[in-house]
């Protein structure tokens, strides 16, 4: 039988979640580093990094928050006092095919870099795809 999970722990949901697979909250701060380092310095991805503000810091650390959640583990975005909905913080910038492809491919870049394991890619490639599609309004 499966042991219970402690009552005193309030992200007790977090056991066998991608998040747990990714390697929980260290592996999501080194993915989400890879994930802007890249775009801040590959060219292809200028377009997408040029829409974000000059200083990256704020949004490594938004993103892993809402990665957190996102991936089934402690929901840190919305526990800020500035947490919006996902579409709402998109819908101010023009978001079509294009910056779409760049993030995913900025996105899958990340994934290599953090050497996440293949099993755990193929469950996220096709996450982030329909997310990133979800946001595109052009
Ligand atoms: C589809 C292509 C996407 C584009 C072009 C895009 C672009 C942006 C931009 C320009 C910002 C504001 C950055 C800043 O203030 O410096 C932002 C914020 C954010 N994006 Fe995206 N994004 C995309 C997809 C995604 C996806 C797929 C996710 C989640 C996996 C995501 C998560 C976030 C989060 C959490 C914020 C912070 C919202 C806030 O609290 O202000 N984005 N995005």
């Amino acid at each position: 039988m499966a042991t219970p999970l402690p009552q005193s722990d309030p992200y007790a949901t977090a056991v066998g979640t991608l998040y747990e697979a990714l390697g929980g909250e260290p592996a999501v701060r080194v993915l989400v580093n890879h994930f802007y380092d890249r775009m801040d310095a590959l060219p292809q991805f200028r377009a997408l990094r040029d829409l974000h503000a000059a200083d990256l810091a704020p949004m490594r650390a938004k993103l892993a928050d809402w990665l957190s959640g996102w991936l089934g583990g402690p929901p840190r975005y919305f526990e800020r006092p500035d947490a919006i909905c996902i579409g709402a913080a998109h819908r101010p910038y023009v978001i079509d095919a294009a910056l779409r492809d760049a993030w995913l491919e900025c996105m899958a870049g990340a994934l290599q870099d953090a050497a996440v394991p293949a099993p755990v890619v193929a469950r996220l490639r096709p996450a982030f795809a329909a997310l990133a599609e979800a946001l595109r309004n052009r």
